[in-house]
């Protein structure tokens, strides 16, 4: 049996993060030929493999599927899911890594991933164990908070000039999906980040007035930021006709954030990308 070609396969690679992802591996002189794009939205696969990638329709819950994949490939960048057994499906990749004998896995786990206070991290923290203890070579990307998560609330705000949360006097060093995707993309093409995990925040913390502004010059009209209370900000939700469940999980990330999960971690971003990251309004803008 002939050892595979040296190879990058990308799990999630049809989604936001991913298509990043493999628009900085180009930038940064790896052909479309030496990549595999995994997902199971057939008509992006499409898209890719008329770009030039490889592609494979791979749910993550089909573990010989996954198995059959991961063998084929000397890397593996595993984006995280977002299924809700996505812990199972990451630790499924890992063991078929283990069993394929791949030489580095690439994880995008959550900033403060071992901090036990923050239940949004349970998975991120459950996958960066497995991953370790596999004895693979890994390196974890901890990613914060996408600024582009505030592009629906920057829609709603254009009609009400209000942006409404229950985050208090939270910060966020929220960062841009491009940043985080060129920081996988350094991390996966140059040497030195073997058995490392990077917290990767903004270079700055901002508050929710700070994110009311930006909003402000991105739509050109006042937006001021209201602190709600939780309670207040899920009747709020429930009354735009939201679903309850919907509206639970949103309150609960503002309390997440009220409670600091994104505040600022250090300076591994701009130090892989070797400068600033991108500010609010640049990534308000983000396409
Ligand atoms: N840092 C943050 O603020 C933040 C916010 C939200 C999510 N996240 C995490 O970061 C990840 C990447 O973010 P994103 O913005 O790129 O999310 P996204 O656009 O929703 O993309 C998710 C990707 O995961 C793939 N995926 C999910 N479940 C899968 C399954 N069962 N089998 C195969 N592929 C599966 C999707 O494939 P298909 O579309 O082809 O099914 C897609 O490629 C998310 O999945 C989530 O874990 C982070």
């Amino acid at each position: 049996m002939t050892a595979p070609e040296p190879s990058l396969l990308v799990f999630g690679a049809t989604g936001s993060l991913g298509r990043h992802v493999l628009n900085a591996l180009l930038d940064r002189g790896l052909a479309p030929e030496s990549i595999t794009a995994v997902g199971r939205n057939r008509p992006r696969l499409s898209e890719l493999a008329s770009a030039g990638f490889n592609t494979a329709a791979v749910d993550l819950s089909d573990a010989v599927g996954v198995a059959d994949v991961v063998a084929r490939h000397t890397d593996v960048v595993l984006i995280s899911g977002s299924d809700p057994n996505r812990c199972a499906q990451h630790i499924s990749v890992i063991a078929a890594a283990k069993g394929a004998d791949v030489r580095h896995v690439y994880y995008t786990s959550g900033v403060r991933a071992d901090d036990d206070r923050f239940q949004i991290n349970a998975d991120h923290k459950a996958t960066e164990d497995a991953l370790i203890a596999s004895g693979l070579t890994y390196t974890i990307l901890r990613n914060t908070w996408y600024i582009e998560n505030y592009i629906p609330a920057l829609a709603a705000c254009r009609h009400t000039g209000v942006l409404a949360a229950a985050t208090g006097d939270a910060v966020v060093a929220a960062a841009s999906r491009l940043d985080l995707a060129e920081a996988l993309a350094v991390v996966a093409t140059t040497e030195g980040h073997d058995n490392v995990s990077y917290g990767l925040s903004g270079d700055t913390d901002f508050s929710y007035a700070d994110i009311a502004e930006a909003m402000s010059v991105v739509l050109e009209r006042d937006v001021i930021y209201q602190p709600v209370a939780p309670d207040e900000l899920r009747a709020l939700l429930a009354g735009s006709g939201m679903s309850e469940e919907l509206a639970s999980f949103l309150v609960n990330l503002d309390e997440t954030i009220a409670a600091g999960a994104f505040a600022r971690v250090g300076d591994d971003l701009s130090r892989l990308l070797g400068r600033p990251t991108t500010g609010l309004v640049a990534g308000l803008r983000a396409p």
